[in-house]
């Protein structure tokens, strides 16, 4: 059986394990700082599976060495957004719990893929890339999906149209700056562009781009955490099942879109080695504005990143 080991056993985390349990897609390890949460949590989820059918083990720790052997490590842990705040607000308080929570974990899983969804997203997937100095392809973040998926939501809001049929792209950095590509996102093969009024369309682009912030503020304490936890989830089977599944992901920049030693959302292919190759859209004008503005923005929070940690 496959292993994973999800950092941070709060809303995303345990709700991962739960869409994780349900694939039957391989043993469980929840680990957080709160004494005795991640063990009721995987204590919990566990004694579901026999309602459920699913042979998974499930276990909860306060204690990295429950991690060891791991096949992909989903980094949850740290501090989400209030009504207010903007993801970049949680950048000091992540970046330690993030920078432990990747370091401590590879000395007992040296070969596992990670997989980042704390927040800012983009700066500490490449925070996780630069302190394990893994290779590229084994550090991915978690946003374009969700983002996406929001988007896909929104159209399917709007048309009635299954949302099976409804292919949405968003990509660029995981903030207000992201880019739904409207000229590219389809229904069953119909550019949005033409299958939508325009200014119906901008309001969706506006909902999109704005889908995390609308949660958090309905919430007013904590913020979305079924979508994002779909999200890893089907990342997780993608790279478990060797799918070679082409999803919009952060991923480190080498050279893509002209940008460089940055994480930035775009598409790639997963597959057993992890972010297997990088699959880039022809822009035009207007969409690589859009790209240089989200990078510029992305860019800014890890210059802010490297004022505080050693990288
Ligand atoms: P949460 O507060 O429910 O859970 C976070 C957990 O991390 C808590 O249980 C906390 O005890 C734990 N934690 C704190 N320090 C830790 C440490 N040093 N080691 C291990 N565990 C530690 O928050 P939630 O909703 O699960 O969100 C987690 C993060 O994911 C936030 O930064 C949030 O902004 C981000 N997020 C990102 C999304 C994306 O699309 N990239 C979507 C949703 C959330
Ligand atoms: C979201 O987009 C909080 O980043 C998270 O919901």
């Amino acid at each position: 059986m496959n292993k994973i080991s999800i950092i941070g056993a709060g809303m995303t985390g345990s709700t991962t394990a739960h869409w994780l349990a349900e694939r039957e897609l391989a043993d469980l390890v929840l680990v957080d700082v709160v004494e005795g949460m991640p063990q009721g949590k995987g204590l919990d989820m566990l004694e579901a599976m026999p309602i459920i059918g699913r042979d998974v083990n499930i276990v909860g720790s306060n204690d990295y060495a429950a991690t060891k052997g791991s096949d992909i490590i989903i980094i949850t842990a740290g501090l989400p957004r209030k009504p207010g705040m903007s993801r970049d607000d949680l950048l000091t308080a992540n970046a330690e719990i993030v920078g432990k929570a990747a370091t401590e974990t590879l000395k007992y899983s040296p070969d596992a893929i990670y997989i980042v969804l704390t927040n800012p997203l983009d700066t500490m997937a490449y925070l996780t890339m630069k302190l394990t100095k893994l290779p590229r392809e084994r550090v991915v973040g978690q946003a374009g999906i969700l983002d996406s998926a929001r988007m896909r939501a929104f159209v399917a809001m709007e048309t009635g149209v299954s949302v099976q049929n409804i292919n949405c792209y968003v990509l660029g950095g995981h903030g207000d700056e992201m880019v739904p590509l409207t000229r590219h996102s389809n229904i069953a093969g119909v550019s949005l562009r033409d299958y939508l009024p325009a200014d119906r369309l901008a309001a969706i682009v506006e909902r999109t781009r704005k889908g995390g912030g609308e949660i958090v503020n309905l919430l007013k304490t904590g913020s979305a955490f079924y979508a994002p936890s779909a999200a890893v989830a089907q990342m997780a089977e993608a790279i478990l099942k060797d799918k070679h599944l082409i999803v919009p992901c952060a991923a480190y920049m080498n050279g893509e879109y002209g940008l460089n030693d940055m994480f930035f959302g775009v598409q790639v292919q997963l597959g057993r080695k992890g972010m297997e190759k990088v699959v880039e859209y022809k822009l035009d004008a207007e969409e690589k504005a859009l790209f240089d503005k989200s990078a510029a923005a992305v860019k800014d929070t890890h210059e802010a990143l490297k004022k505080l940690v050693k990288i």
